[in-house]
């Protein structure tokens, strides 16, 4: 979207390129080696045509623009998370080639907001739109607070402005995004909850998501919204990390166990139907048996529909870095793997608990598996395939009735299309 004006137009392949942008994360080590297993791909790609040009952005631009500059001397610009914008005149100084290598990783230092609408070129029914970046908390394991610097929230009137914009152009379902969303607006005395409470006001605006949260930022007011607004979807993305009080006082995470249960317990109360995901990491330096097994009882009490589940890296940087580690890799893969095989089968059956429901989905597109069938999700963020008929389209908010469940999905029909007018109907065109 920010090289459009210049002409640019995405294309399917690299080969077809003239210009790729690598887009990095440094959350974990393995996503950092993927940077450069794929920047060598390219250059072979370049020997054959040496007017390519090579890109590497993100969040391990910012942190290894050095090391970058060093082990992939054949790259054209290095460029961090807040210099997107700059992306045409960076481009412009490539071609001029008056360095080999442009970089310009600085962080946004100026004023306690920032404001920039959002990029997006060709929105679908459900989009992101990032509210606030960076993060003030310094969990022990997270290199977030490096790569992305200190907590900054975009302006209510801003995001509305951004928001009916999307809408005008037929986005149905916002997912508000930022790194620990619950302090959203905190340096400019506005909330999550006053945002959620102007995004309701849009009409044509059917559903609103956020990611992510920390457990101990959640406010009362936050609670009370899932009570007063109804566009808000069935569905809290609560990263817990661990089940054991003592590994998260090592993670300074600021919660307790019990604490992350009493929020939870209160979500539940003011919207019913909420579901729950989480992310976990197993194999934090010197976390137990019992430890871990606390983590598996929690994942037990909450009955996670999703989680995200990671064995602990250890980031450059970071409080924990320093710490003994004295686990063996064998050991950590196999708690992943003890930890996964209870999540699926949780999954499972609440998946298997939805068949006869009546559920509102909003479609989303065509499902990748399956070009005969589209695929929504429920208000709970559950993917559901139903069979595409001619009066479907992506965008559409529909009833459908569950009849299948497996792990990672449901089945629908719409019993409208199977000859039962009246018993479901599209409810919005
Ligand atoms: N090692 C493993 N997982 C991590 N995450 C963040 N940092 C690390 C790390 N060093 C996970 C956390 C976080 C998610 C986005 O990534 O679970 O919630
Ligand atoms: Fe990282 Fe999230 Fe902790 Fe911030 S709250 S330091 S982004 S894990």
């Amino acid at each position: 979207a920010v090289l459009s004006p210049l002409g640019y137009e995405v294309v399917p392949k690299a080969d077809q390129a003239d210009l790729v942008l690598i887009n990095t994360c440094s959350v974990r080590e393995k996503a950092e080696n993927k940077t450069e297993s794929f920047a060598f791909d390219l250059q072979k790609l370049k020997k054959s045509k040496p007017e390519l040009k090579i890109g590497i952005t993100g969040c391990v631009a910012q942190q290894e623009k050095d090391k970058l500059l060093q082990t992939l001397p054949f790259v054209d610009l290095i460029i961090g998370p807040d210099n997107i914008d700059e992306l045409p005149w960076i481009l412009e100084e490539v071609e001029s080639k008056k360095t080999r290598t442009v970089v310009k990783a600085d962080f946004d230092n100026g004023g306690r907001i920032w404001s920039t609408q959002s990029k997006i070129l060709n929105p679908g029914p459900s989009t992101f739109v990032s509210v606030m970046k960076g993060c003030d908390h310094f969990c022990s394991y997270c290199i977030v607070p490096m790569t992305r610097g200190r907590e900054k929230s975009r302006p209510i009137l801003d995001i509305v402005k951004d928001v009916k914009d999307l809408v005008s152009r037929g986005v149905k379902e916002i997912t508000f995004l930022g790194q620990n969303i619950n302090t959203f607006g905190k340096r400019a005395n506005e909330t999550l909850s006053e945002l959620f409470h102007r995004a309701s006001e849009i009409e044509d605006l059917k559903r609103i998501r956020f990611t992510t949260s920390h457990p101990g930022d959640i406010q009362d007011s936050l609670i009370r919204c899932f009570e007063e607004l109804p566009k808000l979807c069935s569905h809290f993305h609560l990263p817990v990390q661990s089940g054991s009080n003592r590994i998260l006082r090592d993670m300074r995470r600021f919660y307790t166990r019990e604490q992350y249960l009493e929020r939870a317990r209160a979500l539940r109360q003011a919207r019913p139907d909420i579901v729950f995901s989480t992310d976990i990491i197993v194999g934090f330096p010197g976390e137990t048996e019992e430890e871990f097994e606390m983590t598996i009882s929690l994942m037990k009490e909450m009955r996670f529909d999703n989680i995200y589940s990671f064995i602990y890296s250890k980031r450059p940087g970071t409080a924990a870095a320093s710490r003994a580690d004295s686990m063996s890799d064998s050991e950590k893969l196999l708690r992943l793997s003890r930890l996964q095989v209870e999540a699926r089968r949780i999954s499972k059956e609440c998946h298997e608990a939805e068949i006869g429901q009546m559920r509102e989905i909003l479609i989303e597109g065509t499902s990748k598996k399956d070009p005969t069938r589209f695929t929504g999700r429920t208000s709970q963020n559950i993917p559901v395939h139903i069979d595409k008929t001619l009066d479907m389209k992506p965008g559409d908010l529909m009833n459908v009735m569950i009849t299948e469940g497996t792990i990672t999905h449901l089945i629908g029909v719409s019993l409208e299309a199977h000859g039962q007018p009246g018993a479901a109907h599209v409810i919005n065109h």
